[in-house]
């Protein structure tokens, strides 16, 4: 199988232009999409389970598997017909094979090793976290060299893209992800999940007169993020005024919490910038949808000179063309095709 799918990658190397049929599955998003040289979105269809797992205040590992297996079929189904694509209009395969929750990544993974093997075609494995990345390729002409904030629910670091394959890792949260303390002060302040859109739209309404913490290095000292200490502080924070009776204060507690989550992500992309001379600067992952963190960045745009790229809103959350915009840009810098023996992976590395 190894064999026959790389004979048949140097095929798709040569050919101008590439359609990859791209899958995901890694959380609670099945998503396919086909994408044609890693910048134009051909299709992009995702069967969300918001629904379903909003009752839960979070996603269900066992409850997100048991829907990709229904929905997948569908969903691939629904991207070709979109693309106006068959199986013989596709040069390859590619999925996302970690990082996420296990079970849910399976389903993504058995399904396009199935596809790749019925079809005769190579079969790319992708990182999560390198999809997001991508995303910023889409629609666009970004390129290489340029530092990057990651920010999503499982993953907030800054790290520098030297070319399409090379990614450096400046720094990056020592406890919780932003997005995941964007959820649970959510949840906290009893709005649905997914809590950063729900805190951005109430923190509208607030004005940010809660003092919170946030970590500080030196600028000499590794750059890194902390969100646990954020997000206790607000928990306890509403507990004790809950406690004395007092009515919460939701709106200034969300835009105050909303300033210090993105205070220091922004910081953190600062110190990146300088200490890397690049003012090329692509923000990635779910949170790169924050409105306020998009001001912060429009404004470094227009007054420090920098750069700034995000995707278009909706490749910041998960999707499958992401992941497509990425296996493309694999292939171009020499990535083998996976064998069948590829398994899905729930942490992989930066
Ligand atoms: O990248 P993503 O879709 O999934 C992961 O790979 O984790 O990111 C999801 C995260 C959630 O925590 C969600 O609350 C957050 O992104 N998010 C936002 C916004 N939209 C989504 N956080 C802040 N502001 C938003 N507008
Ligand atoms: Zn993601």
């Amino acid at each position: 199988m190894t064999k026959s799918l790389s004979k048949r990658r140097k095929y798709a190397f040569r050919i101008s232009k590439m359609k990859i049929l791209a899958i995901e599955s890694s959380c609670d998003e099945t998503a396919a999409a086909v994408v044609e040289n890693g910048r134009r979105v051909l299709s992009n269809a995702v069967a969300s389970q918001i629904e379903i797992h909003r009752r839960f205040g979070g996603v269900v590992p066992e409850i997100a598997s048991r829907n990709h297996i229904l929905a997948i079929e569908n969903v691939v189904r629904q991207a070709l017909d979109e693309a106006n694509c068959t199986e013989d209009d596709i040069d390859a395969v590619a999925v996302t094979y970690g990082a996420g929750l296990l079970g849910a990544l399976l389903v993504g993974v058995n399904y396009a090793k199935a596809l790749a093997y019925a079809w005769g075609k190579p079969l790319y494995a992708v990182s999560h976290v390198r999809g997001h990345i991508a995303a910023n390729y889409i629609d666009s002409d970004l390129e290489p060299p340029y530092v990057c904030l990651l920010a999503s629910g499982g993953h907030t670091a800054v790290l520098k893209v030297e070319d399409y394959s090379t990614v450096t890792l400046l720094g990056q949260s020592r406890d919780d992800a932003a997005g995941e303390a964007f959820d649970k002060v959510a949840r906290v302040l009893g709005l649905p999940y997914p809590g950063g859109p729900e805190i951005q739209k109430l923190a509208l309404q607030g004005k940010p007169v809660f003092k919170m913490p946030r970590p500080v290095f030196k600028s000499d000292e590794a750059i890194f993020f902390s969100y646990s200490g954020l997000k206790t502080f607000v928990i306890n924070l509403v507990h004790n005024l809950e406690q004395r009776g007092e009515e919460i204060p939701k709106a200034d507690v969300a835009c105050s919490f909303q300033e210090c989550a993105v205070d220091q992500l922004f910081h953190a992309a600062e110190c990146a910038v300088g200490r890397t001379g690049m003012k090329k600067v692509a923000v990635a992952g779910g949170v790169s949808a924050n409105a306020l963190l998009r001001a912060r960045f429009d404004e470094a745009e227009k007054t420090r000179g920098w750069e700034v790229h995000y995707p278009p809103l909706r490749y910041c959350t998960d999707n499958a063309a992401m992941i497509g915009a990425e296996a493309y840009f694999a292939v171009q810098s020499g990535a083998s095709p996976a064998g069948l023996d590829l398994d899905a992976k729930a942490t992989v590395r930066l």
